[in-house]
């Protein structure tokens, strides 16, 4: 499929953009501080809080904490990695019932539960093996984003 261009120059902090790719939605989430911030507190419950795993290939440059290129930005494919459900927002900060106590707030799948973080890592506490794509892409300038 051909790459995807997306304009994030209206995107504001906690927003989330939704673009379709290959027939699948790519989300791009604009982090808050305190979002980026939840991402260091929860490691330990984490299947694969360094993306690791081989499940599928994981760019070079998402491999870190925000697993993004620039922190504030996340982009990920909203694929749950078990079934493929697509994962709610929950950009809640606190833990909330049912959830894992040091989750965050990220992305809920409605079909078994799983959650993510908002760096689109999952808990191992649910079904989904794996974290969220982060499919290939690359900023065209400061408000332009090439995926694909
Ligand atoms: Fe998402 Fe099963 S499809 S938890």
């Amino acid at each position: 499929g051909a790459p995807v261009e997306v304009d994030i120059g209206d995107l504001k902090p906690g927003e989330k953009k939704t673009v379709e790719w290959r027939g699948k939605p790519v989300w791009i989430v604009r982090r808050t501080k305190e979002q980026l911030e939840s991402l260091k507190a929860n490691t330990a419950s984490l299947a694969d809080p360094n993306s690791e795993r081989k499940a599928y290939p994981i760019p070079e440059y998402a491999k870190n904490e925000g697993r993004s290129i620039k922190p504030e930005y996340l982009v990920v494919v909203g694929i749950c990695s078990h079934l493929g459900c697509s994962p709610s927002d929950k950009f809640a900060t606190g833990a909330q019932p049912s959830l894992p106590d040091d989750w965050k707030g990220g992305f809920l799948c409605p079909c078994h539960g799983s959650t993510f973080d908002m760096a689109g890592r999952v808990f191992k506490n649910k079904p989904a093996p794996d974290n969220l794509e982060v499919p290939e892409h690359m900023y065209l300038s400061d408000t332009k984003l090439l995926i694909g």
